[in-house]
């Protein structure tokens, strides 16, 4: 049986290392997962007054993140947070009231940067935000990847083999881990 997986990706930047992160997941996940990237940059800025009725983008945004079994976040780690760009997409689609789309839907997170605790806090950060979105995070393994040059480029081929089976693992925890929520989710009590 096979999952789809929203990829969220925190940067715009058009030489984005989340983004190079990000490619080499689709190029390294196993089939059971089907990545599908969820674009965030063309959301305008989230404010309540959109919740009457709310624009294309945001009605495209949230039936996306409806459309997906679960969630992976790649994401920078900006002044020790995460990015704006990357809470205000989590804002449109947690939103209008009692319409969360990110609710049941299981989560994981990871980020590189140069830093060398890569990201480390921005995705402390995210995890308190995807605990109140009601979204089920996977736990270990953690992902901080320590980015360093030519590790892995623009078509997200990843240079090292360390970190090839390091990132092929966490997918396959990941793989692990949806079945396990959505099996659960199927229960009827
Ligand atoms: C950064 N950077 C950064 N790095 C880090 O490890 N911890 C941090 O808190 C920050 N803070 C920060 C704030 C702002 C506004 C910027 C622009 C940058 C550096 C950051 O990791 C680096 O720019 C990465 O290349 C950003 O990821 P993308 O955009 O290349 O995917």
């Amino acid at each position: 049986m096979s999952y789809t997986v929203g990829v969220f990706v925190g940067s715009l930047a058009s030489d984005s290392i989340n983004r190079k992160l990000a490619k080499a997941l689709f190029k390294l996940a196993p089939p059971e997962l089907k990545l599908i990237d969820i674009p965030i940059g063309n959301l305008p800025l989230y404010n309540r007054d959109f919740d009457a009725d709310y624009p294309p983008e945001g009605r495209a945004f949230k039936e996306a993140v409806a459309a997906v079994d679960a969630l992976i976040f790649v994401t920078p780690e900006y002044n020790r947070s995460i990015p704006g760009v990357l809470k205000n997409a989590i804002d449109w689609g947690s939103r209008p009231w009692g319409t969360n789309s990110f609710a049941k839907k299981p989560s994981a997170v990871t980020g590189t940067s140069r830093g060398q605790i890569s990201t480390a806090v921005a995705q402390q950060h995210l995890r308190s935000i995807l605990s109140f979105v009601n979204s089920p995070e996977m736990a270990q393994p953690e992902a901080y990847v320590h980015f360093t040059e030519n590790m892995i480029d623009d078509d997200g081929y990843v240079a090292d083999q360390h970190t090839v089976d390091f990132l092929r693992n966490w997918l396959q925890e990941f793989h692990v881990f949806v079945v396990k929520v959505v099996g659960a989710q199927r229960i009827t009590l």
